[in-house]
């Protein structure tokens, strides 16, 4: 509190801390994909899934917390030979553009390049202008279309973009 108003969640802007997920994870880090994801689109998982998810051995998985251990966002990728797919990718709205992402993103390829990976993945929606300009900034380039890949809840359909990027690439420049 300063002047008797609660202080915006987003001024703490101190840079998260990005660790492995742990298996007491689950609950915090599916709060954190049910406020990014609509649960009637197709990018939603269930807390179910998610936790089936996390068991694989080809997943690498990322939290974001805040220093007082409060989970911010998180990255999902799976790994198969010299490839992977990040699956999904998001951070709570109060954390949001103060560089949680790219530290997510940064630290995933990373790790996945330690892993013996030599290209990542992923799938996004042609609209999602956040995520098309955060990809872009770290490097990605669209390799493919999909057409009408993503259902909405209101049974519109959008096209999905396929990005691709070298793990040997310096993610966002080196800037993050
Ligand atoms: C996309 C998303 C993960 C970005 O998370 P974030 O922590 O806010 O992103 P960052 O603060 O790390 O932003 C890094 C860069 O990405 C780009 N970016 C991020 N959000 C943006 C926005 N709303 N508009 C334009 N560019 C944006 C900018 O280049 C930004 O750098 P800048 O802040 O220096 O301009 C977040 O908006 C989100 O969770 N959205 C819902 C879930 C989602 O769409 N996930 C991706 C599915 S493929």
């Amino acid at each position: 509190m300063t002047d008797g108003r609660p202080e915006p969640a987003a001024a703490d802007r101190q840079p998260p801390t990005v660790r492995p997920v742990r298996a007491t994870d689950a609950e915090s880090l599916h709060a954190v994909h049910a406020q990014c994801f609509d649960p009637r689109s197709g990018e939603f998982w269930r807390r179910s899934d998610l936790v089936a998810a996390l068991d694989q051995p080809t997943m690498t998985a990322l939290v974001a917390e805040t220093p007082a251990g409060v989970t911010m966002g998180y990255a999902l990728a799976r790994r198969a030979a010299d490839q992977a797919e990040i699956l999904s990718l998001g951070v709570a709205p109060d954390n949001r553009r103060s560089g949680c992402a790219r530290h997510l993103l940064r630290q995933m390829v990373k790790r996945l390049k330690r892993q013996g990976v030599s290209h990542v993945f992923l799938e996004v929606r042609e609209t999602n202008v956040a995520a098309r300009a955060l990809y872009e900034a770290a490097g990605f380039r669209v390799i493919g279309r999909r057409r009408a890949y993503y259902l909405s809840h209101d049974g519109t359909r959008t096209d999905g973009l396929t990005m691709m990027v070298n793990t040997s690439r310096d993610l966002f420049n080196g800037t993050a």
